[in-house]
């Protein structure tokens, strides 16, 4: 195992993301292998949060198993942090997220937050979001529909095999986008019917990230 390990660098990040946890309070939790090692390290950390509003059955099941309580998003008004990864973040802190099939739950516990500290490896690092397949969470019957306009815009949007996400919805991944204007982009998706939430993180980008690499974990604030 080397410095530059994957898994070594997902553990850094998540470690280093722990100076954002205050004892006592109600803690936003994403999804993903990234927030499973930051799971582990809140609860070997022994941190007194009162609980954890979490974005996905894959980490309530995974906050509960190590001991952490999980409230509803329903019973808090609001969070001082959300803490989560992306599948790419560029260097305006705009996000795509959605490989985990998480996105609706995590777009609504980070409306929750004050600030959303993103956590990943450098490979994340993009300067223009795209190159990672754009995941959009769809209603089944508009999946026709949606494909037909993604392909207007160039891009070919594949239905992922297999998933139903948290939510009994489907996800689309989008290819072949260069996101040069994430906002407008996101806007714009938004408004298609048929579609639940698009994986541009743009109107909920990042406060800060924490970037792990070679040089270790480096802070970036938006
Ligand atoms: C899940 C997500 C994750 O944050 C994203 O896929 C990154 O995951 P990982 O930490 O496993 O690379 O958006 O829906």
């Amino acid at each position: 195992m080397t410095l530059t390990d994957p898994q070594t660098l997902k553990r850094q990040v998540a470690q280093a993301a722990l100076a954002f946890v205050e004892p006592g309070q109600v803690l936003g939790v994403g999804t993903g292998s990234t927030v499973d090692c930051f799971i582990d390290a809140l609860a070997a950390s022994g941190l007194d949060v009162a609980a954890c509003v979490s974005s996905s059955e894959r980490s309530t099941q995974r906050l509960r198993a190590a001991g952490l309580r999980v409230v509803e998003a329903g019973e808090v008004e609001r969070l001082a942090v959300y803490i989560d990864g992306a599948d790419e973040i560029d260097p305006r802190g705009h996000m795509i997220k959605g490989g985990g099939a998480a996105l609706t739950r995590e777009k609504i516990v980070a409306d929750l937050a004050e600030r959303f500290v993103c956590i990943a490896d450098a490979s994340k690092c993009v300067p223009v979001l795209g190159r990672f397949p754009l995941p959009v969470e769809v209603i089944p019957m508009a999946v026709p529909q949606l494909q037909r306009r993604f392909a207007r815009l160039g891009a070919e949007a594949r239905l992922r095999e297999g998933c139903r996400t948290d939510n009994g919805q489907l996800i689309l991944d989008v290819h072949g986008l260069s996101i040069s204007d994430p906002l407008a982009l996101e806007v714009e998706l938004n408004q298609w019917p048929g579609v639940v939430c698009v994986g541009i993180f743009a109107r909920h980008r990042a406060a800060l990230a924490l970037i792990a690499g070679a040089q270790g974990v480096q802070r970036f604030d938006y």
